[in-house]
This record gives C-alpha cells, sequence and structure tokens, in this order.
C-alpha cells in the first residue's frame, strides 16, 4: 500500500496509474475510521476499482470557529493498518499547509442543496467540503468516489457538484453502517460516555419507529425524552431536500441532535 503525504506525488501517481488503464477509486475520510469508512473500501473493491485511494485529512475548511476541529479524533497509526487490512491501496495523508498553500483563496460553493438541514446551521460547512472534495478530484481523477449515506445532505451537495461542474466521475453512496445498537456508526461517537450512547440510540429507533411515532413532532418528543437537544428534524425530497410535508416515499427524514456536548447526524429513507 502506497502513502502519500504531499499532494503533487499522489497526483502523479494517479495519473500514471490510469494512463496505465486502471480503474481508480476515492474514499474521502477525515480518518479515526470505523466499520463504515471499511464498507465504503469494501464498496469501491466491490464496485472493481484497481486502485483504491483513501485519503485522511481532517479538513479545517470546514469547521466553524466554535466546532471540534482541535478536538476531532486523529489515530494515522490505526488508520493506516485498517485501510490496508480492508485492501487500500493507496492512503493520502496530507497537511492543512500542504493542502492550503498560503493565500488559498478560491472555494467551492454550491447554493441551493446545502442552504437548508446542516447548511443553514454550520455556516460554510459544505464551502469547505466541496473546496476540499473538488480537490481531492483533481488529485485523484477517480472512476469513482465513494460516500455514506448517513451525511446524506453531503452526498446530495458533492452529487450536484459533480454535475454543475462536469467532474468526469460516478457518485457512489453507501448505506449507512450502525451498531449493534442502532447507533449510526460515526468517529464522533468517541466523544460519547457509556450513558450518553444509551441515550443517542433513541434517534436511530425514532427513525426506525416513525410509523409508529405518528411522525416528525413524535420523533422529536422521543428524542427530547432521552434528554437530546433536538438541533433539527426534517422531512424533505430527497432529490431536491425541499421540505415536505406528509413523510412518504421519495422523502428523506434526517434528525441532528446533540447528546451531551456531541452533535449526531442520522437520516432514513423513505
Ligand atoms: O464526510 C467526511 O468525512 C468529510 O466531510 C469529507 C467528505 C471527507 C470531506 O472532508
Amino acid at each position: 500500500m502506497k502513502i502519500f503525504r504531499e499532494p503533487g506525488k499522489l497526483q502523479k501517481w494517479c495519473r500514471a496509474r490510469k494512463l496505465a488503464g486502471k480503474r481508480i477509486a476515492l474514499v474521502p475520510t477525515m480518518g479515526y475510521l470505523h466499520e463504515g469508512h471499511l464498507s465504503l473500501i469494501e464498496r469501491a473493491r466491490r464496485k472493481g476499482a484497481d486502485e483504491i485511494v483513501v485519503s485522511v485529512f481532517v479538513n479545517p475548511v470546514q469547521f466553524g470557529p466554535n466546532e471540534d476541529f482541535a478536538k476531532y479524533p486523529r489515530d494515522e497509526k490505526a488508520d493506516l493498518a485498517k485501510c490496508r487490512a480492508a485492501g487500500a491501496t493507496a492512503v493520502f495523508f496530507p497537511t492543512p499547509a500542504n493542502m492550503y498553500l498560503p493565500r488559498h483563496s478560491v472555494y467551492v460553493n454550491e447554493e441551493d442543496l446545502s442552504r437548508g438541514l446542516c447548511g443553514a446551521r454550520r455556516p460554510g460547512h459544505f464551502r469547505g467540503v466541496c473546496t476540499v472534495v473538488a480537490k481531492l478530484f483533481n488529485l485523484t481523477h477517480p472512476d469513482f468516489a465513494v460516500f455514506g449515506q448517513k451525511d446524506y445532505q453531503q452526498a446530495q451537495v458533492i452529487r450536484r457538484m459533480v454535475r454543475d461542474l462536469n467532474f468526469d466521475l460516478q457518485i457512489v453512496v453507501a448505506p449507512i453502517v450502525r451498531e449493534p445498537s442502532g447507533l449510526a456508526r460515526s468517529s464522533r461517537n468517541t466523544y460519547l460516555s457509556a450513558e450518553e450512547r444509551e441515550r443517542a440510540v433513541a434517534i436511530s429507533r425514532g427513525l426506525k419507529g416513525l410509523r409508529g411515532l405518528k411522525g416528525l413532532k413524535g420523533l422529536k418528543g422521543e428524542l427530547e425524552k432521552a434528554g437530546l437537544k433536538v438541533d433539527y428534524v426534517e422531512c424533505v425530497d430527497a432529490e431536491t431536500l425541499e421540505p415536505r410535508k406528509r413523510v412518504e416515499k421519495g422523502c428523506c427524514v434526517l434528525v441532528a441532535a446533540y447528546c451531551g456536548k456531541t452533535r449526531l447526524i442520522d437520516n432514513i429513507l423513505i
């Protein structure tokens, strides 16, 4: 497995692999890899990629000033071992300084799908995501890139960026991977105490039991009963992310809620 730290070196290698006729898959991550990430690598393998490039980069540009950039969990050694075991063929560990050169001044803004949900609560977040993902696409020229459904809005925003900026690649979205309790796997779960972890299960339980809860109000009530602070519970059109009144086929119900200080997200496609 190749390890790259310099963007230029990764780009040169990817170009050579592409010229040799190899199919490249990109799996962008912020590291502290868990089974959710490993399922993305596995998906890339099953889709027939010859080269699977996993990027591990806690992207400062997508964090707000009061968010968890500094304390976001990092474990390069464990990530390397996991990538190797999962069948990645290259790992990219850039630094903020070599991804964002002095006086970096070009950003990518998606201006429709990023307006609501997490975009409304985390100003600048999707600008940071689109910018770094566009850079990763330019560095790796993948045939396809794999993202997780847990970040549903992110996946839709990136699809739109690919369409509108004519990136020549396919976006693959892999299903949410859950802990046995139902809690969606996330690197941020590591912030949760044992007691918080139990309460956090209300999110996946509520989404699964949406019908029984009689809609979004019931779901919100269940989350509050578990002591979670609801950031949003919304039902939107799965394609346009426009708010929908009725929970029905073609919708996505999304939740963001704080369990203690930890902000968790989850969703279900109807
Ligand atoms: O989903 C994530 O981990 C990040 O937002 C991504 C796509 C790697 C961009 O930094």
